[in-house]
């Protein structure tokens, strides 16, 4: 993900999320030398778009998101298979997650690829109130 992406990142973050990353976030996580930011392109069109945080030897999914006309197609898979093949040569062992406790097409991503639940934070979300479940895959 470059700068330029962002006009188009920021219109798939808004559509896909009730309360948005900034544009401020994606410019810190850009600029963030442990903070991994790929998107993908479907000919000049960002169709998605990954940010990983590496924190010593684990990491977070900080963002994930696929624009809505571009879902269902292996995408947010795509995305996923990358970051963790790079992770897994860097050595890192674990990748963790939180996602909302509705949200059952992350989950359902997210278990198809090995992640299992490893807890539940009460209320973490806000726009609308929501638990958060947390996910995590060894790797
Ligand atoms: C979750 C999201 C990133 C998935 O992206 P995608 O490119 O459509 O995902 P893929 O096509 O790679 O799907 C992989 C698997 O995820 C699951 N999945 C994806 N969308 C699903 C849906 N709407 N319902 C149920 N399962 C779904 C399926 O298991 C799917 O495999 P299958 O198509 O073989 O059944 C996308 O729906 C999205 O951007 N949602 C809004 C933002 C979001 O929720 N981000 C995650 C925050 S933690």
């Amino acid at each position: 993900m470059t700068q330029e992406d962002l006009p188009q990142v920021l219109n798939i973050e808004k559509s896909s999320f009730t309360a948005p990353w900034s544009e401020a976030s994606f410019l810190s996580e850009l600029y963030n030398r442990y903070a991994i930011c790929r998107a993908a392109e479907v000919g000049k069109t960002i169709a998605g778009y990954i940010c990983v945080r590496q924190i010593s030897d684990e990491c977070h999914i900080m963002n994930l998101a696929v624009h809505s006309l571009y879902r269902r197609k292996g995408i947010a898979s795509l995305m996923l298979r990358d970051v963790l093949g790079d992770l897994r040569s860097q050595g890192h062992t674990a990748l963790h997650l939180e996602v909302r406790s509705s949200n059952i097409a992350a989950q359902n991503l997210y278990t198809k690829f090995g992640f299992s639940q490893a807890g539940l934070r009460k209320n973490y979300y806000t726009y609308p109130s929501e638990d958060a479940v947390l996910m995590l895959l060894r790797i």
